[in-house]
């Protein structure tokens, strides 16, 4: 065969579809999926040697160099044990349906290429959309993550008060301001310096919860300049939300974007009993959530929804001639609603596990871990060498262990990773060290956590 050889169904192709497709298969169905942990680059050089060579290895090299070398210096960010950062903790059926995504040249950009997965992904946006309290004329697109998620919304923020000053004969402001709480998301810092924009960081509580008040100054000192507000419904280092309620009713004296980022703690809102904390989401302009975090996807993947989509296809539509087919039409296509063109549709995973198990699984496995939280959240109360920094709301518990220095943590974080227990790092508040469980996969147990913390004894 000659160039056809690569993208041929031959024998040599079934052989490759079936010995991906069963490693796949075992590592998905695994009962004890190792912890893994990272290799220094000498050491994988030394063990990979040269992969891309003129002739190739030949898939069965490839797949056992990616097997039994490249995988396990990976962490599996799933398991049950891995507790740092936010985890992820995809379904079987989001895992599975991955590799259909992957399996056709399904394509996400426009609903004249991908018309159906486009209308699953809207339908799961829709869904979305009516648990945060948002009008069914609500809707956006599935974007790679929340720092784009983030930066695509302040983007279209920008854009609508722009509008909004130029249609009221005003001048526009010499640079833009976003506010945001000192606890916000790095990601907000960092999509206003892509926006050449300022960040007017606002202080939090001793809670770490911003409030109206602070967000009032604000507005009252700064006006017309401001483009967006930023609450954040679950903060990444505590799992905080703020006083969006509060926040939100400004808008009976302001004219202002409310932008939700809830990257990892909106999913709350499926439990009933997490949902009062969230009051006020309902008149945002602009919501994300990552289902490649606590709702249950594989990264990667960020829920955009703005509360009048127009204002995102204002923004963000590319024109080109080679583009006219799709733009000139009123056709949905998601491309035009965030920084991307191409795109997978990315939110199908989540679609095919919500359409598997139904909403009602989920509400359960979410609110098993917020149940799961506050048990050993008690639990450290009541360990009197430990101390809760804050009482967690969500699933993030963050604590100190009395007497220990940074080296401490580390030491004890480095041997729990290197005795396979669990992933747990270091973290600090207010310049003191500590660490954290952040804790969103059904399958981790209370046994799990209080053996962690035996170690630091
Ligand atoms: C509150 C919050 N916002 C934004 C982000 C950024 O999301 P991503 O890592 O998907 O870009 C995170 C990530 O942890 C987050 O917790």
């Amino acid at each position: 065969m000659g160039a056809e050889r690569m993208h041929a169904a031959s024998a040599e192709s079934t052989a490759i579809v079936d010995a991906v497709l069963d490693y796949s298969r075992r590592r998905m169905l695994a009962a004890d999926v190792p912890l893994d942990k990272p290799q220094t680059p000498a050491e994988l050089n030394r063990l990979v040697g040269a992969t891309i060579t003129d002739a190739g290895l030949g898939s069965q090299r490839a797949l056992s160099v990616f097997e039994h070398i490249l995988a396990p210096a990976c962490l599996t960010t799933s398991h049950p044990l891995y507790l740092s950062f936010i985890p992820t903790a995809p379904t079987m059926a989001a895992i599975a349906f991955d590799l259909v995504v992957s399996a056709s040249g399904l394509y996400g950009g426009s609903w004249l290429e991908g018309a159906g997965a486009v209308h699953a992904e809207n339908e799961v946006l829709s869904f979305l959309a009516a648990e945060f309290g948002l009008p069914d004329t609500a809707g956006g697109v599935f974007v790679q993550g929340g720092t784009i998620g983030n930066l695509s919304a302040l983007v279209a923020a920008r854009e609508a008060a722009k509008a909004k000053l130029l249609e009221a004969g005003k001048e526009l402001p010499r640079r833009w301001k976003i506010v945001c709480s000192v606890e916000a998301h790095s990601s907000n810092k960092s999509a206003a310096k892509v926006m050449d924009a300022d960040v007017l960081l606002v202080p939090a509580g001793p809670d770490g919860v911003l409030r109206a008040d602070a967000v009032r100054e604000a507005l009252a000192e700064h006006g017309d300049e401001i483009c967006a507000v930023v609450a954040t419904g679950g903060s990444t280092n505590f799992g905080i939300v703020d006083d969006i309620a509060g926040i939100a009713a400004l808008k009976d004296e302001f004219d202002f974007w409310l932008h939700i980022d809830g990257a990892y703690g909106l999913t709350a809102m499926l439990a009933p009993e997490a949902r009062g904390i969230f009051a006020g989401v309902e008149r945002a302009d602009s919501v994300i959530v990552d289902p490649h975090k606590w709702l249950f996807a594989p990264f990667d993947c960020c829920a955009l929804i703005y509360r009048d989509p127009d204002a995102g296809r204002r923004a963000h539509t590319q024109h080109a001639e080679y583009l006219d087919t799709l733009t000139d039409g009123d056709d949905f296509s998601p491309s035009d609603y965030s920084i991307q063109l191409t795109r997978r549709p990315r939110g199908l995973p989540l679609w095919f596990s919500l359409a598997t198990y139904g909403v009602t699984a989920y509400r359960e496995a979410v609110s098993s871990t917020i149940a799961l939280t506050k048990r050993i959240a008690a639990e450290i109360a009541a360990r009197p060498e430990l101390r809760l920094v804050r009482d967690p709301q969500l699933s993030v518990v963050v604590f100190e262990r009395d007497g220990w220095e940074r080296a401490d943590y580390d030491r004890w974080s480095d041997e729990l990773l290197d005795s396979q227990r669990a992933f747990v790092v270091p973290s600090s508040h207010a310049g003191r060290p500590n660490t954290r469980f952040a804790i969103l996969n059904p399958l981790t147990t209370f046994e799990d956590l209080t053996g962690i913390l035996d170690t630091m004894k």
